[in-house]
């Protein structure tokens, strides 16, 4: 195409050069270029949050991002979260059972990341604040925060193992509100 422009970046710690037409998105450009197919396209029109990724170390949503934005910048995807073994935050979510269909996994992972890198002791509330912009359809989002704070505590070198909230306080911050219906 006769508008696509060149472009360098870092994704995954790795310098990568892609071509970049003016319409195309970080989602395209990551998925379709670069074959990082572990960032999701849920939506494509930002809502969802499946999509997201680091830039430069922040949440963004890639479907929402101009490809030619990410030009000299840092991208990190769930592909570059491991290092030889699982990050403790995707073993957390495996053990803790945050995973159901997965497809909002990576990029509830990734937010949680970046959360974990500005607040390594988050609070309950803190964490499903700190992922409110990734849905999820299957878990209830529960687990989810059960494993974001399980991997903390792991990260800050203590022991830990899985712990269940047995309380639904603070479920409205994550996505969209909804009201139990018939709890007790
Ligand atoms: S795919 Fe990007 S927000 Fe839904
Ligand atoms: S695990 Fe299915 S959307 Fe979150």
């Amino acid at each position: 195409m006769g508008d696509e422009a060149r472009i360098e970046l870092v994704v995954n710690g790795r310098p990568a050069v892609v071509a970049a037409g003016r319409s195309d998105t970080l989602l395209d450009l990551l998925r379709d270029r670069l074959g990082l197919t572990g960032v999701k396209n849920g939506c494509a029109q930002g809502d969802c949050g499946c999509c997201t990724v680091l830039l430069e170390g922040r949440p963004a949503k890639a479907c929402m991002t101009p490809a030619r934005k990410a030009a000299g910048k840092r991208v990190t995807t769930i592909e570059g979260l491991a290092d030889g073994q699982p990050h403790p935050l995707q073993q957390a979510f495996v053990e803790a059972g945050g995973v159901q269909c997965g497809y909002c996994t990576p990029g509830q992972i990734l937010a949680a990341k970046a959360l974990l890198d500005g607040n390594p002791a988050p609070t309950r509330e803190e964490v499903l604040q700190g992922l409110s912009s990734v849905l999820c359809r299957c878990t209830g989002y529960l687990r989810i925060a059960d494993a974001v704070l399980l991997a903390a505590a792991r990260m800050r070198g203590e022991s830990a193992e899985v712990r269940h909230a047995t309380s639904r306080a603070g479920l409205s911050v994550v996505g969209r509100p909804f009201e139990l219906r018939g709890a007790t």
